[in-house]
Formats: C-alpha cells, structure tokens, sequence
C-alpha cells in the first residue's frame, strides 16, 4: 500500500475555495466519493469527495485555507484493490457537466427585462438561476411564507444535491405572492419557484427611461449562493441555557453544508437551534455534536426541555421467527408523522376532556340547506360549524390561543384564529389549516375545508397551507365511534377530537327525549391550559352546537 496524494478537483469553474469544514481525521478509513471536506465559493458549499477507498493518513489544510484545483489537502493508503490514481482530476463526464453549468449561466445573461406595471409595483414570476451545473435538485427548505416583504438577495428556498446545498436568493426586494413549489419538489434551472409583487424602488422616472433592451439590472440576476443576509435581530431575550443554543428566529436560514444536515437529521438535531462556529456563522460537524452533548446533559439534570432522550428504545424481535414478513421503507411522511406524535406526546402533558353536545337542531338546519348547497356546488356537513364554534370558544377562552415557550419561559398569545383540520389521506394523515376562521361564515368555511381536504388527498398542499394554527379539529365523525383521546398538535395547546353523531335518550326533567349527540372530546396541554378552563371550552362547544342561533351574537 502506498501513500497517495488526496487533490482538489475541478471546482466547476471557482478559482480559489475556502475550507470551511475538515470532515475526517488522520486514521479514519473512507470509501471512494466520501466526503473528505467541504469548501465554499461564493456561490455554494461543495463536499470534496475522497479520490478512492482507503485510510486517511494526513490532512494538510485547516479551516479558512484558500484551495484551488489541483491543490494537495491531504495523503492517504489506498486499500488493496481500490483506486490507485488518488488525486486524479474528476471522471472526464464530471468536467463536462460542469462545463455545461457554466454555459448555462453564461445563457442566463439573456434573461428577459422585467415585466413592467402601471402603478409602482408590478408582478414578477421568480424562477430558478443555474445552479451550479446541477440539475434536478430537491427543495430542503423554503426560506419565505406568501405574504412575505423580502429584500432583494433574501433566500427564497434552499436545494440539496448530493453534493452541495444551495440557497436560492430573490433578485427582488417586495411581497412574496403565491409559492410553485413544495418541499422536495426537484428544480432545475427555469422552473417557476414563486410569484412577487415587486416594488419599484427607483423611481418612476428612473424605470420609464430605461430601455427595455438594457443589460437587466444586477438584482435581476439570481445566483444561487450559500452566502446569506445578515439576520434579522432576534427579539431581546434572556440568556439561553447551553453555549450551543439559540433560540429560532421566525424567518432566520440556517447555514450548513450537506454532511452537517445529514448529520443532523441522524441524531434529531434542530439545525435552527444551533449556533453555528464555522466561518460566516456556518455550522459544523463539532456544533451538532456539542449541541445533541448539551441536550443529553440538560435532559439528565432535568433542565432544559425534555425530549424524551434517555428512554429506552423498543428493542424489535426477529420477527420472522414467528411466521413471514416483508420489510418497506417509511414514507417521508409516515415518518415526520411518527416523530412528530411522539415528539407531542412526549412534551405534553396530555388530558383529555368529553362532552356531548346535542345537535338535533343544529342537524335539521344543517340539512335544510342540502338544496341550497347543491345550488352552490357546497357540501354542508358539521365542520364548519365546529370550526365556528371552536373560534367563537376561542376568541371566549384566549388561554387556548397560544403557545408556551418553555426556553424563554414565555407564553406566545396570538391575536388571530386559523384552525387546522386533521384530514384522512391515502398517503398519511395531513392538517391544511383554514385562516381566520372567526371572520368567515359558513358557507365559506364548508368550501375552504372541502377545497383544503381534497388538495391534502390530491398531494396539492402547499407548506403555508399547513403552517399558523392555533388549534386543530380532528373529525372522525363521518367514519364512527364513540370517543378518542387525540394529541395535541404541537406548539398549540388543545385539540378538539370530534366522534360519531348519535341518538340518545336525553332526560328533560320530565321524560326522555330522543336527541342527536355529537361526542365531543378535547385533549390539552396541562401545562397551559387548567382542568376548569378545559371543561368550560367544551360547555362553551357544547352551548353553541346545541342553539347555532348564539353563534351569531
Ligand atoms: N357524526 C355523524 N356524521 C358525521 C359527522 C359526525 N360527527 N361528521 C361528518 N358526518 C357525516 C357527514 O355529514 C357526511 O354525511 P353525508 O354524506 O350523509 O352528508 C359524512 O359523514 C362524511 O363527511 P366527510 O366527508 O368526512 O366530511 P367532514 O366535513 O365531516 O370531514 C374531513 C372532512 C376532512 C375532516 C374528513 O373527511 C376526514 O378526513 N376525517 C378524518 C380525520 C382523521 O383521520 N383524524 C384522525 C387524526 S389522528
């Protein structure tokens, strides 16, 4: 076995890099195309791939060297039977891809002038720079909400190829319109990322004299960069506990390169909690570590916010002694669903409050309008009017309205009201949430729900339709039972599980009626809500189910 030396590729056009992370040590053993360390140019991080299987015996650079192509970072021994042109340059297909990149960012130099508007703003579909001579790269991350005010340069979304990650700047200052994309969408260069209302910033006189034939303007011109604007301001908050920890900015990127996202989706770890040591605030490989270090500790001294770390895994038998299995992997779905149950279940303590409400009359009235609704092309079933309800006991009961901010030791009370609604799908369940529920009627809810339900069956949803509720119904009523004990969907505070509608005899002080129960079952968060206040939500429910009359008032 002889030492070979490890060198820096084709940089697909970057002269000089920095070393921004060191990903192995002398010893560690690595299979070709692992990731040796990571640089960044202005424009992306890149992993360097080890050259050919075998043990690293040198690294010769460290963190914040300027390398170029063909400089040496490091030896290694090559395993029997591995490559043996360790720092060869890139397979010749490799340096044609990326010949081809910058060909394409040389054809972006074409892009059209903006379109322009009358009235001081105008509409702008924002589509995808070339990326680096990637192709075909899946969305991680979408940096920005419709609605947004964003300044030009702020990142739009972030792509990960298996090399490098991305971010997406906006050539725009302005509002985010509708967003085209979804996360883990695959973009390639030209596809429509958002739409944005842009704001013209230099003046009309400016913008009217400038010829449409005009070179665009620098800001017109998108690349994608791992570089960032500097962070909003977080708002004053006392010290976090733990050096590695820092409490999420709304809105705030993080910055890391892929090893450290792979990294940090292995062991859990938030990326938007840690700090990061790296250059420009970049996180690294040792941040994760310190960070999951930190918490394991706060777990065990009982400080901190318990994550339920420190208890034992279900160990799994081998099943197939007891008969056949097939094995199949989790959908990503099926898995963010899973983590994000035992995550609420294991933060919250939970308690669940039940209560029937009689909605005979609610019923008739709600059937009454089957010929109006099929006039209006809306089905009208009890959703809406739970959704109704809830935010008339919302607005009534605003101790419902928040979330608890254990780091801060804060409570988060907010001043409007979007309801999710937990919908049943072929592929995993799925909470769109409906805003300000409190400010439409019914009819809109019953369209609205039925709009957001069907885009959840149809994988339609868009992440800021399922982001901002305060709270969340869950309605198994159109399928059956009597009650259930739902989880509270985290950081909200409660739960409305509704069952099955049912004729009961109800006692009138006289005799026994034959009345139409709606079960009702509301779980909480005990650590925000009290016992008393939970059994008034459910009265308040129960009040406004059984006379629809007193959701007017
Ligand atoms: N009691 C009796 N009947 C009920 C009812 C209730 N509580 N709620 C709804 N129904 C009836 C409806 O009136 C409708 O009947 P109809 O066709 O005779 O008019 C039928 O059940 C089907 O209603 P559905 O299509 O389910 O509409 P919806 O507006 O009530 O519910 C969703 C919409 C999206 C909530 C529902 O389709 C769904 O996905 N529920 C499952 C949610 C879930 O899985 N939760 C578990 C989370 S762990």
């Amino acid at each position: 076995m002889s030492e070979q030396e490890i060198k820096v590729p084709d940089l697909g056009g970057a002269d000089e890099v920095e070393v921004i992370e060191i990903i192995v040590s002398a010893g560690d053993s690595v299979e070709e195309e692992d990731p040796i360390l990571t640089v960044e140019s202005d424009k992306a991080s890149v992993e360097l791939p080890s050259p050919g299987a075998g043990k690293i015996t040198k690294i010769t650079v460290k963190v914040g060297d300027k390398v170029k192509e063909g400089d040496v970072v490091g030896m290694m021994e090559a395993s029997a039977g591995g490559s043996d042109d360790a720092g060869s340059d890139e397979p010749e297909e490799k340096a044609e891809e990326k010949e081809e990149a910058k060909q394409e960012e040389k054809s972006e130099e074409s892009k059209p002038a903006p379109k322009k508007a009358s009235g001081g703003s105008r509409k702008e579909t924002v589509k995808v720079p070339a990326l680096d001579g990637f192709d075909n790269v899946p969305v991680i991350e979408i940096n920005v909400a419709e609605g947004d005010t964003i300044e030009a340069d702020d990142p739009l979304v972030t792509v990960e190829s298996d090399k490098a990650t991305m971010e997406i700047p906006s050539p725009y200052a302005g509002k985010v319109g509708k967003i085209l994309v979804s996360e883990g969408d695959k973009l390639s260069e030209g596809d429509e990322l958002l739409e944005m209302t842009v704001q013209e910033g230099g003046g009309e006189e400016e913008e009217a004299s400038a010829p449409a034939s005009e070179e665009p303007a620098k800001e017109e011109k998108p690349e994608p960069r791992s570089e960032e604007k500097p962070k909003q301001e977080a708002e004053s908050a006392p010290e976090p506990q733990g050096a590695t920890y820092e409490p999420p900015t709304p809105g705030a990127k993080v910055h890391a390169g892929p090893a450290v996202r792979k990294l940090a989706r292995e062991l859990g770890a938030d990326l938007a909690r840690i700090k990061g040591s790296g250059p420009k605030s970049r996180i690294i490989k040792d941040d994760v570590h310190a960070y999951v270090k930190s918490q394991l500790k706060q777990a065990q001294q009982g400080t901190g916010v318990a994550t339920g770390s420190g208890i034992p895994g279900v160990k799994l038998p081998d099943f197939s002694q007891f008969g056949e299995v097939k094995r199949e992997a989790m959908s990503r779905m099926m898995f963010a669903t899973a983590n994000n149950m035992q995550r609420s279940w294991l933060n919250v303590p939970h308690v669940t409050q039940f209560e029937d409400a009689d909605i005979t009359d609610m019923e008739d009235f709600r059937k009454a309008q089957k010929a109006a609704g099929e006039k209006k092309g809306v089905k009208m079933t009890p959703l809406p009017f739970l959704l109704k309800a809830c935010a008339t006991a919302l607005a009534e009961l605003p101790q419902f309205n928040v979330s608890l901010d254990m780091e801060r030791k804060e409570v988060v009370r907010k001043s409007y009201i979007h309801i999710g609604i937990a919908v049943d799908t072929p592929h995993g369940l799925m909470v769109p949430v409906i805003r300000d529920v409190d400010k439409k009627g019914l009819w809109e809810l019953a369209a609205e729900s039925a709009e957001l339900a069907q885009k959840a069956r149809d994988k339609q949803l868009k992440p800021a339709e399922m982001q901002g509720a305060c709270f969340t119904i869950t309605s198994l009523g159109g399928i059956g039972g009597t009650a259930f004990t739902p989880i509270v969907n985290t950081p909200e505070v409660a739960i409305l599980g509704v069952s099955k509608a049912a004729m009961k005899p109800v006692w009138d002080g006289k005799e026994f009626q034959p009345r139409l129960m709606l079960p009702l079952s509301l779980s909480y968060d005990h650590r925000a809500v009290n016992g008393a206040d939970a059994a008034r939500f459910t009265t308040v429910l129960s009040q406004l189910l059984g006379d629809i009359r007193t959701l007017l008032l």
